[in-house]
């Protein structure tokens, strides 16, 4: 009889169980990817290994609006943006939309849907507005995240974002999307030329003449550098949505696949070993130069405006400020974007003492600092960069992030 009870109450426990959903970031997600919204919120991982879970009965909203329909092969009819609700594992039903439950997997968008940028009354750094990119669904507007841009000269001062422990289990096999401007680069400017093999040749030989061709090369030349990455986000429609020129600058090539790649990797991996929330700002800092054909050294750009001022600077640096709130600990991580500065150059370049170098409470950080081709690379306290790197907005840092 005790025996039979316990059984029974075993099954029960174990119904309940299969009733809820549980879905992840590297499991249980489709491509074109919806627009996920969760209680009015862009959808979030509840634990740091990506895992979403959700009672029998909790509802999901997913939207591919400006992205043509939703679909699913128990579709009734086409929608832009339906609701669907928990029934159990990874099965969710919407019986007005659905001919029976369905796998969240196969809820997709016939294209990506669209995301945009907005430009905000906020201000940051020397009165320039705060842009948010992100995605308008049923006239609202959800963020991404924002970046500080200079419309004067075309420079993406910083972006800001949130990175949490379950950014290491980001959606993998996003496709990557062309990055847009929307009209935050006016409409003269062709940033896409711009940017492209051909656009940078004529830019930076407009400027120091045939020696470009030494500095351009089959394995040297400017990517288009994400501020904030495509994968410290951690689905497909917020990884699309770094593929924006408000969150874009020039990067040499060997310092975007190399360090600068290394420290997105290896800051997200130990966000999620320590378990904290931490806002990042990665932005840019002044004008990186070359030598021209008669050895004169000359700020680099990739445009003139038409007054003649040059506008899109290829960074000097690029630097990643990360502050964890609760514990007001900081860093500074700094890279210098060009892999022609020799080493004595690039050490005159460093502007605060170096912490992170032979210091074993980084010994998570594995970059390879004194590698030119890689960017040469190293870390201050946020005073110190603060004394030298005028962006950021204030907040009080008691500590070193480590
Ligand atoms: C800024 O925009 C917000 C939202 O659109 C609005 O509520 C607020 O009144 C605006 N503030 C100013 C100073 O214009
Ligand atoms: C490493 O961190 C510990 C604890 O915060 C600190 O006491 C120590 O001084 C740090 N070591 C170095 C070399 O900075």
């Amino acid at each position: 009889m005790i025996h039979r009870a316990i059984m029974l109450l075993l099954c029960a426990l174990n119904l309940n169980q299969n009733q809820r959903c549980r879905l992840n970031t590297r499991l249980h997600f489709g491509e074109p990817l919806p627009v996920i919204l969760r209680d009015n919120k862009l959808l979030e991982p509840t634990d740091a290994f990506g895992n979403i879970d959700l009672k029998h009965g909790d509802v999901l909203t997913l939207s591919c609006e400006e992205g043509g329909s939703l679909t699913h092969p128990l579709a009734l009819r086409s929608e832009s943006t339906a609701t669907v609700t928990c029934e159990g594992g990874d099965s969710f039903k919407n019986e007005q939309w659905l001919n029976s439950p369905g796998t969240f997997r196969e809820f997709k968008c016939l294209y990506p849907p669209n995301y945009k940028s907005v430009r905000t009354n906020r201000s940051c750094y020397d009165n320039h507005q705060i842009f948010e990119v992100g995605y308008r669904i049923q006239n609202r507007f959800y963020p991404v995240y924002e970046s500080c841009f200079d419309q004067v000269n075309l420079n993406a001062i910083y972006s800001k974002y949130t990175q949490k422990p379950y950014n290491a289990f980001y959606q993998t096999r996003v496709d990557r999307p062309f990055f847009i401007a929307d009209d935050v680069y006016g409409s003269y400017v062709p940033v896409n030329t711009l940017f492209s093999p051909a656009g940078q040749k004529s830019a930076v030989t407009q400027l120091i003449g045939a020696v470009a061709e030494n500095y351009l090369t089959k394995t040297q030349f400017l990517s288009r550098g994400h501020l904030a990455a495509k994968t410290d986000f951690a689905f497909a429609f917020t990884e699309r949505a770094t593929f924006h020129y408000v969150n874009c600058a020039p990067q040499w090539t060997g310092f975007n696949g190399g360090n600068w790649n290394q420290l997105e990797i290896d800051l997200r991996n130990h966000i999620h070993a320590v378990g904290c929330n931490a806002i990042i700002y990665t932005g840019t800092f002044g004008v990186t130069k070359l030598a021209s054909d008669y050895g004169r050294r000359v700020d680099m750009y990739l445009y003139s405006d038409e007054n003649n001022n040059p506008v899109i600077p290829i960074p000097e640096y690029f630097y990643k400020v990360v502050y964890e709130p609760s514990s007001k600990c900081g860093i500074a991580f700094v890279g210098i974007n060009n892999p022609y500065y020799t080493p004595l150059e690039a050490r005159e370049m460093f502007f605060c003492e170096d912490l992170c170098r032979n210091n074993r409470n980084f010994s998570w950080l594995t970059w390879h600092p004194d590698n030119p081709a890689e960017g040469y690379t190293f870390c201050c306290t946020v005073p110190n960069f603060r004394a030298t790197v005028p962006h950021l907005p204030e907040f009080k840092v008691n500590c070193l992030f480590t």
